[in-house]
């Protein structure tokens, strides 16, 4: 294939990812990931993830290479998340590509950690239609942004204003003695529960929101009111019936994220709604998307959960899309950026 093979790193929070693809064929997807080390702290310990990326960076690397069979000399351009995201972490990822990039005389691509997460999906479902309305929601981000040229970047539709989705899983994961991450243990114990057994808030989606908020997300005074409810169940003596608040702690989560991502594909005129993020892999979310999007005839796109969640293949991607639309490389001396705006 005369298509262009490209290496992705991905260093912007506790996943080391390095991925390979040609085209839009994945060829190596290897990640080495520190959660169990911050496990004990129920959350990503900037330093400590730091440090894993160092560890990590050179045998994942190796590793990526022999899972695609080639050489570092076999890749044509090496991409880097650049921003936005922890900002030692970041360091980790794009020193390690400027010294790949240099010693084999290859272009290098920093890229925007949320583009990726849009791009990811192209490695599933093929080229993106655009325009497409893209909803991120993992522990760091949820935000709804509008993907008319991904090569241009993306633009913001909008986003929380307090916690991110994942966040609010794993806060409310917590408080129900879950451990972390809590998502995945929410969505297990939902199952078991009623989704409509608690009415819990849904953010931002009072009339009175609409002018300012309308595509934002707040996820804070959600979990609150799971800890005031809880809170008034252990008081009571009674026990906590702990898959119907998983259950309907969760359905307050989709439900506000589904109906606002819809809606934003129909003020955009947009047939397509892609998820991804590592909140992409909820059962429920996936569902009602499924469920609301058919009703207006939009297409719903959610790569596989493996390739939802940080990964090095989202950024050899992206990278693989611009290479393909001659963009030009990023220079050697390319900053992270902590804060890095679409
Ligand atoms: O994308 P990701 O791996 O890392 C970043 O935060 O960038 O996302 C991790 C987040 C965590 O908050 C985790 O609890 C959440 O995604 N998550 C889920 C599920 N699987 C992972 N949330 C809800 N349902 C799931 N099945
Ligand atoms: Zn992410």
């Amino acid at each position: 294939s005369d298509e262009p093979l490209v290496l992705g790193i991905e260093t912007s929070c506790d996943e080391t990812g390095v991925g390979i693809v040609r085209g839009h064929t994945l060829l190596a997807d290897q990640i080495a990931s520190s959660v169990e080390q911050h496990a004990r702290f129920g959350g990503v310990v900037p330093e400590v993830a730091s440090r894993a990326h160092l560890e990590a960076i050179v045998p994942t690397m190796q590793r990526a290479l022999d899972e695609a069979k080639v050489t570092l000399n076999d890749i044509d351009a090496i991409a880097v998340t650049a921003g936005p995201g922890l900002a030692g972490a970041l360091l980790v990822g794009v020193a390690a590509a400027k010294g790949y990039a240099l010693a084999a005389d290859k272009p290098i691509y920093g890229v925007n950690h949320l583009a990726a997460h849009v791009a990811v999906d192209t490695l599933e479902h093929g080229p993106l239609p655009e325009p497409a309305v893209a909803m991120l929601v993992s522990g760091g981000h949820s935000s709804l942004l509008l993907v008319d040229d991904l090569t241009a970047g993306v633009t913001p539709l909008g986003a929380t204003i307090d916690d991110a989705a994942g966040e609010a899983f794993d806060k409310v994961a917590r408080l129900l003695g879950l451990g972390f991450p809590g998502g995945p243990v929410i969505d297990r114990l939902a199952r078991e529960g009623d989704r409509g057994a608690i009415s819990f808030p849904r953010g931002l989606t009072a009339p009175k929101d609409f002018a300012k908020h309308r595509f934002d997300f707040s996820f804070s005074g959600l979990k609150t009111a799971v800890a005031r409810w809880v809170e008034a169940r252990e008081r009571s003596g009674e026990p906590v019936p702990v898959a119907d608040v998983a259950a309907s702690f969760q359905d307050a989560v989709c439900d506000v994220l589904t109906a606002k991502a819809l809606d934003a594909c129909r003020e955009h005129g947009v047939e397509t709604l892609i998820i991804g993020g590592g909140v992409a892999a909820n059962s429920r979310l996936r569902l009602l998307a499924e469920e609301r999007a058919a009703k207006f005839g939009i297409r719903v796109r959610v790569p596989r959960p493996q390739l939802c969640t940080d990964n090095g293949a989202m950024v050899a991607a992206l990278g693989s899309h611009l290479v393909a639309a001659g963009v030009a490389p990023s220079r050697l001396d390319l900053p992270a950026d902590s804060a890095m705006a679409l």
